[in-house]
């Protein structure tokens, strides 16, 4: 089958209230018309309403850098995934490294976020990735394959449509040093193996798989046309309406 491109901005904790608003303007207006890529902006919960409205009605879509595994209640600082929907969030980001490793997200805790952003229906993309100790023993499919199989459980063939993985080596993250192209089709080849297992052939063909980790314009066409990478999750070069802009057009 033939995967739409799905390239997202991670804007992690940058930006100010102004500078949010203007970085979705510009994404908004440097895209009209071009429909070739699925593009969402992920901004800091509180700039989410606003940015929601400077890119309505564009095809943009907004979600969120994180969601609460519980629906309602005494959960103090948590923002559950009916609240996302109910301001016009999309999506929610689930599992990034950077909840999992500075703040200890467990596999289960993940899994129970996603089940909870599906159950309101979210979209989600659920991040898995290596660090570089694991990666040089040996232990990346085994890593990957438990923060996939554990992130999916409980998750029925027909709401996997609703998700997108991204496979985002903690190595990558922020480092300037992305994978190569190679690295990241043999992981992505793998997920797709277990996605086949876990469901069905047709299942894991039609799931998109995107890269994320020091993704820049100048690397952007050789990531994203290599073999089962399906888009990007973008954090720094997200940042720039200019950098984006030129990732979502790595044609
Ligand atoms: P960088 O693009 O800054 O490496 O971040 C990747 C990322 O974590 C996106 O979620």
């Amino acid at each position: 089958v033939k995967r739409k491109p799905y390239v997202a901005g991670n804007w992690k904790m940058n930006l100010d209230r102004r500078a949010a608003v203007s970085l979705a303007t510009a994404v908004r207006t440097g895209l009209q018309g071009d429909a070739a890529v699925d593009v969402a902006v992920f901004p800091p919960f509180v700039y989410l309403e606003e940015v929601v409205r400077a890119v309505a009605g564009s095809g943009v879509a907004v979600g969120a850098q994180d969601v609460c595994d519980q629906p309602s209640g005494a959960f103090t600082g948590e923002v559950s995934a009916a609240m996302l929907l109910d301001i016009g969030a999309k999506v929610a980001i689930v599992g990034h490294s950077e909840r999992r490793h500075v703040y200890g997200e467990s596999e289960e805790l993940c899994g129970r976020k996603l089940r909870a952003a599906l159950a309101v229906g979210l979209e989600v993309i659920l991040c898995v990735g290596e660090t570089i100790e694991e990666r040089q023993s040996q232990r990346t499919e085994k890593v990957v394959a438990s923060q996939l199989s554990k992130g999916l459980v409980g998750v029925p063939a027909n709401q996997l449509s609703k998700v997108t993985l991204a496979y985002e080596p903690v190595w990558a993250i922020g480092t300037g040093l992305n994978a190569t192209a190679a690295q990241a089709s043999e992981v992505h080849g793998y997920l797709r193996g277990l996605l086949s297992g876990l469901y069905s052939p047709a299942a894991a063909d039609a799931m998109r798989i995107q890269y994320g980790g020091s993704v820049k314009p100048e690397n952007a066409r050789e990531l994203l046309t290599a073999r089962d990478v399906d888009g990007a999750l973008v954090g720094g070069a997200s940042l720039k309406p200019e950098s984006f802009l030129a990732i979502v057009r790595y044609r």
